[in-house]
């Protein structure tokens, strides 16, 4: 038989226990936001500048730049050669506008045509020659050649050139893996400024 009235104890301790575990909470108290004094805090850290966003993101070491080449020629180079790349995509280059040069490979012995939308070193290569190369981007001077008897960018426009300065194009040296013919010369490939 079952006693109605410790049925009626347990039933009323336990309400008992549940009242006083909700009025006692469960002592969980959220923190303080303290998001917008982070905010503050990092934009105080952050020299004044004059650049508007998203420039300035840089300032303080936030940001990576290219770096720049020392010397003279360095800096007239970053400018000059933009100018002179900016713009040139040779897979732009109409099919009836294509033309082809005698370019003479002379560590190679050989004479080859080579198109105005064509790199040097994918002519060379072409051929079979093992010619030296590495990033292929125009930003390591693995695949430097020298053009012989004559300023570089009279007889080749390069793509992208982020290796040579303006003296060494002045020199006759280019970046194979980014260069195509404007005019008809002689090449020294593996040689570097
Ligand atoms: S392979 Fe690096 S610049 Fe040509």
């Amino acid at each position: 038989m079952v006693d109605p009235v410790s049925v009626a104890v347990g039933a009323v301790l336990t309400l008992v226990v549940v009242a006083v575990h909700y009025t006692s909470g469960t002592g969980w108290e959220p923190s303080e936001d303290i998001s917008q004094s982070v905010i503050e805090q990092r934009a105080s850290t952050v020299p004044e500048t004059e650049f508007p966003e998203p420039y300035n993101r840089s300032i303080g070491g936030g940001g990576g730049t290219a770096a720049i080449p020392a010397g003279e020629g360095g800096a007239e180079l970053e400018e000059g050669e933009e100018e002179e790349d900016e713009g040139f995509d040779p897979s732009a280059i109409a099919e009836d506008e294509v033309e082809h040069y005698e370019i003479e490979y002379a560590k190679e012995g050989e004479t080859i045509e080579v198109a105005n939308n064509e790199t040097i070193l994918d002519a060379g290569e072409d051929e079979g020659w093992d010619l030296p190369y590495a990033c292929r981007q125009g930003q390591c001077v693995s695949c430097s050649g020298q053009i012989q008897d004559g300023n570089a960018t009279e007889r080749i426009r390069h793509s992208n050139n982020e290796a040579l300065f303006e003296d060494d194009l002045e020199d006759g040296y280019c970046l194979t893996c980014v260069a195509y013919p404007t005019a008809e010369f002689t090449i020294e490939t593996g040689e570097q400024p």
